[in-house]
């Protein structure tokens, strides 16, 4: 899988061109390799699932609140979100728990509520540098999928998709090196092995996120614990389709 997060970037209709170029060029073929899904701001969902539909280009949020309706100003539902096309959805991305002060408990709550309206969650996790440099790597990591992922069950574990992005390697041009990536991202399918099983740990995805461009990505994505690339910045421009092209070779 190949997921692209635009964060707060592209106008509507800088969305709805961009996704045009993306539906032209990622072809059925690499479609039928890899599962790509597009993460636009929310005000450009609209445009964007107009653009793909009919294609087999998946369309996520970068964000949810975990009540259908109601009285919290600025936020918006999952129902909201699945009424304008999307599959996906991005929960706990490092930007919401650093600048917006979103924890483990609101991230277990999206969950949970996403899940029970069938759309597809991408939970992600991922220690910073000084918790890497103190060796809280694990304990970091290992706290973000308990709480997290609270409560779910085994079904529901098949729904998942996890994205270890380690924040020293988001929009910084440091990527994880292939060892970083693989030991971290290993430690989380065990963990997920202790607690629903080897096989459910073999069959989740899990995604690596830091960084990712078309020069990096083909080591990174052959590595036996990762399953695609959550990207930010390579995800803005044509990198995308060469990104999709490289997960492909690998599928
Ligand atoms: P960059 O690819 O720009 O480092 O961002 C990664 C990310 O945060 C994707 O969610």
């Amino acid at each position: 899988m190949v997921a692209g997060n635009w964060k707060m970037n592209k106008t509507p209709a800088e969305s709805r061109l961009f996704a045009g170029k993306l539906a032209d060029e990622i072809s059925d073929e690499l479609l039928s390799q890899v599962d790509v899904v597009v993460c636009p701001s929310t005000s450009c969902i609209d445009a964007v699932t107009e653009v793909l539909r009919g294609t087999r280009i998946f369309t996520g949020a970068q964000n949810v609140f975990y009540e259908d309706f109601g009285a919290y100003t600025g936020e918006t539902s999952g129902l909201m979100i699945k009424d304008l096309g999307c599959s996906h959805v991005i929960i706990g991305h490092s930007e919401r728990r650093q600048v917006f002060g979103e924890t483990n408990e609101e991230v277990n709550k999206k969950l949970h509520y996403v899940l029970g309206i069938d759309l597809i969650p991408i939970v992600c996790i991922g220690e910073t540098l000084e918790e890497r440099e103190n060796g809280e790597m694990e304990n970091v990591l290992e706290r973000q999928i308990r709480e997290g992922l609270r409560g779910i069950s085994h079904k529901e574990l098949d729904q998942i998709i996890i994205a270890y992005e380690p924040v020293w390697a988001i929009g910084t041009g440091v990527v994880a090196t292939p060892e970083q990536a693989d030991e971290a991202m290993g430690f989380v399918r065990g963990l997920i092995a202790e607690l629903y099983g080897k096989d459910a740990a073999e069959r989740c995805r899990i995604l690596y996120g830091g960084s990712i461009k078309p020069g990096n990505f083909d080591e990174l994505v052959s590595l036996e614990n990762i399953d695609g690339g959550l990207v930010g910045g390579a995800s803005l421009d044509e990198s995308f389709v060469e990104l999709v092209k490289i997960a492909a070779k690998h599928s």
